[in-house]
């Protein structure tokens, strides 16, 4: 297998977010996000770790976007800190947060990278928070004066977007189980959450197609094989909730079918309650590409102790199967599978891998960071795509996660997913041997 397999125009990239990479938290007029004041509440990030420096992009994104370069991809995927360019959310705008963006997208087209900006990866600006965050009534339009402003601002250089990261990820583990900022906990917060997201990702999509000739539209969503512990019937059932709610429930109103009630009773009160039918049409929009990011497979058996859901994952960990410092499932067959099943909609159009990587326990043998398991995790995971694509699924590009070890969110500094490996202490960045393969791989 070659990069060349997988056509002339494919795209290949890295991706990265502003609260994992950035740093410069306080300073040059970016307001606090809740990633920046949930990691001060103690016990909430291991080892008590803070975004405030992270890999300090702000102060090196010549490096490393020529690390890119060096390392022979043409996308550079990063987010913007909603929170740099609003300090407060909405209204006043930081001028030197608009200038760095302006920065970092020019030094992409200088170095001939294509630019491609995510718009929310999860640092919603505190002074929102404050106000009710996701689950308040507002945020749809502070979201979308956010958008705006993104769009005309940087509209005319960037035409690759995404919308939001994982809609999922961040509604669940944000609002309702309260592991990721802002830490709110119960299924109302969640509900609420998810129904705002939901027209955010459309309405961001529509304001992107409307002020930004030939742009890219997509939107990034988690996407996990679910399967089944056993062919029991409460195993079966458990398992097609979790797929609803981890894979149907954002995605499939993007497409015009609304939310997946019919397989779930709890979704059916959801969306009475919330009246969601009235809001179909406006959830809708036809995106360019759906960005598909898979880490792990589920297998999930019920669990009567789980309250609404009834069912919980029999961790990789306790399976004997091969697994990452995360202790994810390695599955490249699982990725191929949740390839198709996002592809087998009529709806969409095409489908770009906007995430896909693993965290190991890197070591260091006679200088050199030796991390063949993540050599092998993508040689694994590429040729599996590369059956998807050849079976006929348009597949337009694939973004490694991520181009270096940064801030892991509730994991901290110690889970590392880089292709260079960074000191923390020293800010040193050192390709590893899976950076070199990506730059082999990339020149064939
Ligand atoms: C994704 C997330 C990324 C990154 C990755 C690895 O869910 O979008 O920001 O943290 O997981 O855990």
């Amino acid at each position: 297998m070659q990069s060349s397999d997988f056509g002339n125009d494919f795209l290949w990239g890295v991706a990265t977010a502003a609260a994992q990479i950035e740093g410069a938290a306080n300073d040059y007029g970016k307001g606090p996000s809740i990633w920046d004041t949930f990691s001060k509440r103690t016990g909430k990030i291991k080892k008590g770790h803070q975004p405030t420096l992270a890999c300090d992009f702000y102060h090196r994104y010549l490096e490393d976007i020529a690390l890119v370069k060096t390392l022979g991809f043409k996308v550079f995927r990063f987010s913007i800190a909603w929170a740099r360019i609003f300090p407060l959310g909405h209204g006043s705008i930081n001028p030197e947060g608009v200038a760095f963006y302006h920065r970092v997208i020019d030094e992409c087209l200088m170095q001939d990278l294509v630019p491609m900006v995510t718009l929310y990866h999860w640092d919603l600006p505190e002074a929102l928070s404050k106000e009710g965050g996701w689950t308040a009534f507002g945020i749809n339009s502070w979201f979308n004066e956010y958008v705006t402003f993104c769009a005309k601002e940087y509209g005319d250089k960037v035409k690759q977007w995404i919308v939001i990261n994982e809609p999922f990820g961040f509604t669940s583990l944000g609002y309702m189980l309260g592991v990721h900022a802002p830490g709110q906990t119960g299924v109302n917060n969640f509900f609420d959450a998810a129904l705002h997201t939901a027209i955010a990702q459309a309405d961001g999509a529509k304001i992107l197609r409307a002020e930004v000739s030939s742009a890219v539209i997509g939107t990034a969503f988690s996407c996990s094989e679910v399967v089944p512990y056993t062919q029991s019937a409460q195993d079966l059932l458990a398992a097609k909730r979790t797929d609803a709610l981890m894979n149907r429930f954002f995605f499939e109103p993007v497409l015009g079918l609304g939310f997946p009630t019919s397989d779930w009773e709890v979704l059916e009160k959801f969306a009475i309650s919330h009246s969601t039918w009235r809001h179909q049409e406006r959830m809708k929009f036809d995106f360019d590409f759906i960005g598909l990011q898979n880490y792990f497979p589920l297998v999930i058996r019920y669990n009567a102790f789980i309250p609404i859901l009834q069912a919980w994952e029999a961790k990789a960990k306790n399976r004997k199967v091969p697994h990452t410092a995360m202790g994810w499932e390695i599955n490249a067959d699982s990725f191929y599978r949740i390839i198709k099943q996002f592809a087998s909609y009529p709806q969409v159009k095409s489908i770009m891998v906007t995430e896909n990587g693993a965290a190991f326990h890197d070591k260091v043998i006679d200088g050199k960071i030796d991390d063949r398991e993540r050599i092998e995790y993508f040689e694994a995971y590429l040729s599996a795509m590369l059956k998807a694509k050849n079976e006929g699924i348009n597949i337009t590009g694939y973004l490694a996660w991520t181009l270096m070890d940064n801030f892991e969110w509730a994991e901290g500094y110690q889970a590392r997913f880089g292709l260079v490996h960074n000191d923390f202490k020293t800010q040193q960045r050192t390709i590893k041997q899976s950076g070199y393969w990506w730059q082999q791989f990339l020149s064939k």
